[in-house]
């Protein structure tokens, strides 16, 4: 057995010594000499946090090998922050943007003395971005306070102020921030002022045991009560201690917990306006006050806030409130927009969950577009389908062409694109809803997720167009979408060696068409024997995609000129190389092999020989994903919907 009792006890004991040698107490005095080795010590609180983003890594998005990717993002430098990828996607740009904030407010810039605001629909990763943050905190390296102090301060507010330059001098850092009320009274009380002997420990940033993370909650309009943000005085103290004794506070408000670190605002403008006061206090002049007659505290810490836009437009609409808006950096966070990184984020949220049933092929790609088609803005250029391929750094083919329509144009039209429409905790739902249909099979598959969808967007509280709209996507649009993809499966499946005859339609292809447009003959592989090009062939290729009549002929120098351009750029050349092309051969293979299918597949009774090819294409459709209750639903779904009699 591996994980045995000496395994546990191994890990646990290496976990400890680590943590051990991590933790630290000493003087201040000793406080001061670590200082001097490592002066970026005691960087405050935004800088920490920018280190945090930085550590893992920043590469541009460019050097990515999808092809897609490459071509949506060939004319825009976008930087990618490893500290967010493996679990953010498709909000590359929001990411940077939050980067940036961190990287000004690191400097000093005036940023750091602003809220960072996110701001955007409902399930659209605004709480998972802060959480992000947060847990980089937890798993930064630890920090240094004052031992005791409730608000972990920085020890280097010990040092007084006449002496400060000196001290900066010899440590080579910036010493800003004056101490708590509870700190000066022990100092002078417990310490006689010999703040060299004070003690420091090194502190772990932790959400749940509010150490350097607060979180402050969308208040009830009923208690107005600021302790929540800056704590409060303890009333069974204040018959002991005479008015003004700091020994009455309880500095454990948010921004206090906060201080080192960041604190949370969750649906920040449900607050009072009184709190956002405070919030815009403790950002702006780095000072909140003390609770009863205690003055002002320090304090160091990032302020992160989020809600949805209703309620910024309805804050922002308010006059009164310019002051607060002048003093915020909002950052817009849409929800995702790209075929391939939606599907990645449900893959993320099941790997994260409990979900441990068997997902059949395409199902998250069916519900993903559905949730993109209900967030893209309708255009004149081209149909909502083919957006959203061309949005996925997809090559659209229309015409026997590939359909020149610029991105950044589409984006441009549509500036709003992206703030409305379905949540991924919708469509997480429905995955939901289609697997506690079908417990026995402990399966989902693209036809049972996209019932789920048709009767939650009945059921849901939506104006009548918009259900009437999301209804056709579901219906209509994504049933069409799904068709196609699934007879490409079954061709695939059916065709023995599937690739290697599309790769031999191409180089016929290829060599007829060559030798028809520069009149020649062409050399057959097998006999050496010259032939005229085969016309017939190549239309019955060219037809597949529409392409007919005098079309034909600039198509085929299309092609030639197409690949013999990569072939001199050192490409490898394939069927898949020109996207129209690949388009007519895939459909010319699957036409070859409709009736077979269809005979095959919709039999009651098959002879020897159908029976042997039935089993084979289920074969090739295990290995290619399916499980044995999703390949029996997606053929009689195909039986009955793909081929119609
Ligand atoms: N672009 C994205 N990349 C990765 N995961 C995402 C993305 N968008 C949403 N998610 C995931 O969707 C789920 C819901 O997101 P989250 O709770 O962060 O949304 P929110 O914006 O805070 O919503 P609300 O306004 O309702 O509070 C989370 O599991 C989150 O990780
Ligand atoms: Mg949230």
């Amino acid at each position: 057995m591996e994980h045995d009792k000496a395994t546990f006890e191994k890990l646990i004991q290496e976990d400890r010594a680590t943590r051990e040698t991590r933790s630290w107490r000493g003087a201040f005095l000793e406080y001061l000499e670590r200082i001097k080795e490592a002066p970026d010590l005691p960087k405050l609180a935004h800088a920490r946090l920018h280190d945090v983003i930085m550590r893992p890594g920043v590469h541009d998005i460019i050097e990515s090998d999808d092809a897609r990717v490459k071509r949506l993002f060939k004319d825009e430098s976008v930087k990618v922050y490893n500290f967010f990828a493996d679990e953010f996607f498709g909000i590359e740009k929001v990411v940077a943007q939050i980067a940036r904030y961190f990287h000004s407010a690191s400097l000093k810039g005036e940023e750091s003395r602003q809220v960072l605001y996110l701001m955007g629909p409902v399930g659209s990763g605004k709480s998972s971005l802060v959480e992000k943050l947060q847990h980089g905190l937890e798993e930064s390296e630890p920090f240094y306070a004052i031992e005791g102090c409730p608000m972990n301060e920085e020890p280097l507010h010990l040092i007084p102020r006449h002496l400060r330059r000196e001290f900066e001098k010899m440590l080579g850092v910036h010493i800003e921030g004056d101490l708590c009320p509870v700190c000066r009274f022990r100092l002078k009380e417990e310490f006689g002022e010999r703040y060299e002997e004070v003690p420091v420990v090194s502190r772990t940033f932790s959400k749940r045991n509010r150490i350097g993370i607060g979180v402050v909650p969308p208040v009830d309009p009923n208690n107005q009560d600021t302790s929540v943000l800056i704590g409060s005085e303890d009333i069974s103290k204040l018959d002991i201690y005479s008015e003004g004794d700091p020994r009455v506070l309880d500095l454990n408000g948010a921004l206090n917990v906060g201080d080192r670190g960041m604190v949370e605002f969750i649906e920040v403008f449900k607050n009072e306006t009184e709190y956002l006061h405070a919030m815009i206090t403790a950002t702006q002049e780095k000072v909140i006050p003390a609770p009863g007659r205690h003055g002002m505290v320090y304090v160091d810490t990032v302020i992160v806030a989020h809600s949805n836009e209703a309620e910024w437009q309805k804050f922002k609409a308010d006059h009164t409130n310019e002051a607060i808006l002048d003093r915020i950096v909002v950052v817009k966070v849409p929800y995702n927009l790209r075929l391939s990184e939606e599907v990645k984020i449900y893959q993320k949220i099941i790997r994260h969950s409990d979900f441990r049933a068997h997902v059949a092929p395409h199902t998250l790609e069916i519900a993903s577009m559905f949730a993109l088609l209900s967030r893209l803005e309708p255009t004149t250029k081209c149909d909502l389908m083919t957006k959203l391929k061309l949005y996925n750094g997809e090559e659209v083919v229309e015409k026997g062409k590939t359909k020149k329509i610029d991105v950044h144009e589409l984006r441009d039209d549509a500036k709003r694109e992206g703030m409305n429409g379905i949540s991924t905790r919708f469509i997480m739902k429905a995955l939901d809803n289609a697997l506690s249909d079908n417990i026995a099979g402990n399966c989902i598959n693209p036809i049972t997720v996209r019932e789920a969808l048709i009767n939650m967007t009945k059921e849901a509280d939506l104006p009548d167009d918009t259900r009437k709209q999301y209804l056709d996507f579901l219906q209509d649009i994504l049933h069409k979408e799904y068709l196609e993809v699934l007879e490409k499966e079954i061709t695939k499946a059916f065709v023995y060696s599937y690739q290697e005859q599309a790769e031999s339609l191409f180089q016929n292809y290829l060599d007829h068409a060559e030798a028809y447009v520069n009149k020649t003959k062409v050399k057959d592989r097998n006999t050496r024997e010259e032939l005229q090009p085969d016309e017939g062939f190549l239309k019955s290729i060219e037809e597949q995609i529409a392409i007919i009549g005098s079309a034909a002929d600039g198509f085929r120098q299309e092609v030639i000129a197409y690949l013999w351009a990569a072939s001199r750029r050192g490409e490898k050349v394939s069927y898949r190389s020109y996207e129209p092309l690949k388009e007519a051969i895939e459909k010319k293979l699957m036409t070859s092999v409709r009736d077979i299918s269809r005979i095959i597949t919709k039999a009651r009774t098959r002879d020897e020989e159908q029976t042997e090819k039935y089993n084979a294409m289920v074969t090739n459709l295990l290995e290619n994903g399916y499980c044995d209750s999703c390949v029996d639903v997606v053929l009689k779904y195909a039986a009955n919907n793909l081929w119609k009699d």
